[in-house]
């Protein structure tokens, strides 16, 4: 029977990530977050801000950006007797996996929208991937410091493209200049905004109650009808909330605020850490794993190298599932069957890497890696599982990589196969010769990986042009068709870095035909570690 401070200690936990199209403040809301935290002594002091402002081929900066992400990759920090874990999830302007693989890890999401802007492309691909395991979704409106749409649009907005119910917990009165603050509808009391003062934890006055005459007098007359006549008419038409639809994804609690004017933040924290579930289970192939359980569990999700030039080694970020992680414990790596001693796994308390002694179920450590380690693996205490749902994505965008010095084939081979371990690239090696094709899902990554085999492999190469449109990774439980098609499509196969078979299309109507053909054969878009 599990005593209760290790009960405790679970419980308290809160793990999300925010999603966000680019420039919606997720950075600034990071930093907001983290004073609140007591992480950060003054905002303004995360670096690697603005990722997708360096020149694209501006391999210094990458790197550095890079080497910044691995100690903000994971913030944590104490808040309302709870104990957040938030994962950041990489910036770049590419559709990149590595956020998908993010997405796999957490608990909950804060959604980040412009307020000026509204739903955005990059936020609703995210959704999409949420909605793979209904994950909780926490709404802030941000950038109430400058004219906004319409809330009760945007909302709506919310509602027709994400299908989700949205469900305002704060208001706002007024915008722009003329942003007064909010009314949270929970408290019955408006919160009155300063502006200027974004760099430090406000106590906003409050005005207890919707008729309250100091209202009037504190936001103007005008302001607060208008405030009256809107809240009748939003809480008539939009939904109570409901945590048990919340908590399957179904509605979402809406904040009004702005990240740089660090108002609205602590509405947000506050509804996130008293709303959002404690660690969550997660499925196996063979049963539900809970995190309370005595047992240790754990997947990783995302590989990184590691950027102090006095380690060169990777890390592998581990979500623990269930139980508890302490120094020096033995753990089961369930894909080679080995046990491991993991003395120096690294924790994320407040943004600095540092040892850690402890670590409970909902929380992500770091475990040094050699190689041996790779994206989807399961870790237990003994026993066989292996934790499911972390996605591989067909790539888009083929090329040819080729060596400057042709000696070096097999320094290439090697970069190549443990950057796509890392998840950055997918490497394909066709059966019939010997090119060696890289697939990206965004285009950046093709810079990044000609920039990271040059430092780090000391190979130099470059890209040619390949006409394939679209990998697909193949199988079937008709092994003597399967057979049989692997004679006959021979020359579109080929190994992934993990030597998975693969089918290589010229274009999409290959693709289609090799469909038509192969009946019994799966073309499969996502491959699960
Ligand atoms: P991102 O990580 O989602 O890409 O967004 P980031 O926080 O970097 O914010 C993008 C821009 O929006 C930044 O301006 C930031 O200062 C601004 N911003 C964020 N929140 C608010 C807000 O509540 N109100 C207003 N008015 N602006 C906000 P920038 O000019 O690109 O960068 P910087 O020069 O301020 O660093």
């Amino acid at each position: 029977m599990a005593n209760q401070d290790f009960l405790n200690e679970i419980n308290k936990r809160r793990t999300f990530a925010i999603i966000s199209h680019p420039d919606a403040g997720k950075t600034t809301i990071t930093e907001k977050v983290l004073l609140f935290g007591k992480a950060l002594q003054k905002a303004g002091t995360v670096k690697g801000r603005g990722s997708n402002q360096h020149a694209k081929s501006d391999w210094m900066e990458m790197e550095k950006e890079r080497g910044i992400s691995v100690t903000t990759s994971v913030m944590q920090f104490p808040y309302n007797g709870a104990l957040v874990n938030l994962l950041d999830t990489p910036g770049h302007e590419d559709f990149s996996e590595d956020t998908y693989r993010t997405l796999t890890a957490v608990d909950s999401c804060l959604m980040v929208i412009d307020a000026a802007k509204g739903v955005e492309d990059r936020t609703r691909k995210l959704m999409e991937v949420t909605r793979l395991r209904d994950t909780p979704i926490v709404t802030f409106m941000n950038k109430l410091d400058r004219d906004i749409r319409d809330p009760m649009e945007l909302l709506d907005e919310v509602e027709t493209e994400l299908n989700m119910a949205c469900s305002p917990i704060s208001w706002p009165i007024g915008c722009g200049k003329g942003f007064k603050g909010v009314f949270h509808i929970h408290r019955n009391e408006a919160i009155l905004y300063q502006s200027g003062k974004g760099h430090t934890i406000q106590d906003g006055q409050t005005i207890k109650g919707l008729d309250n005459p100091e209202l009037d007098s504190a936001v103007g007359e005008e302001l607060a009808e208008q405030l009256r006549e809107e809240l009748e008419l939003v809480i008539g038409a939009s939904h109570e909330f409901d945590r048990e639809l919340f908590l399957s994804g179904e509605l979402t609690p809406v904040f009004f605020g702005t990240a740089l004017g660090n108002f609205g933040v602590d509405h947000m924290l506050d509804g996130l850490t008293e709303w959002a579930p404690a660690p969550m289970p997660r499925e196996t192939s063979e049963r539900d794993v809970i995190a309370t359980e005595d047992n240790f569990s754990g997947f990783v999700f995302k590989i990184q190298a590691n950027m102090d030039p006095k380690h060169r080694d990777r890390i592998a970020f581990m979500r623990i599932v269930s139980g508890k992680y302490s120094q020096g414990m033995k753990m089961n790596h369930v894909r080679t069957g080995k046990t491991m001693s993991i003395s120096d796994a690294v924790t994320f308390m407040a943004g600095d890497r540092e040892r850690a002694a402890d670590a409970y179920a909902g929380d992500i450590i770091g475990l040094h890696n050699h190689g041996k380690i790779q994206i989807g693996d399961t870790f237990t205490q003994g026993e066989s599982l292996k934790f499911s749902g972390i996605p591989n994505f067909a790539p888009e965008l083929f090329r040819r990589i080729r060596l400057k010095d042709p000696l070096k084939q097999k320094q290439l081979l090697k970069g190549l196969v443990q950057l796509s371990e890392e998840g950055a690239v997918q490497v394909f090696r066709p059966l019939m010769n010997n090119d060696l094709i890289v697939g990206a899902v965004g285009v950046l990554q093709f810079d990044v990986v000609v920039a990271r085999l040059k430092a780090e492999y000391k190979v130099e190469a470059i890209y040619e042009a390949i006409n394939v449109a679209t990998a697909r990774w193949v199988d079937s439980t008709d092994v003597k068709k399967f057979e049989e098609f692997k004679r006959k499509a021979e020359s579109n196969l080929a190994l992934d870095g993990g030597d998975n078979l693969t089918y290589i299309a010229p274009t999409m109507v290959n693709l289609n035909l090799a469909k038509e053909r192969y009946p019994d054969v799966a073309f499969r878009q996502t491959r699960e570690h």
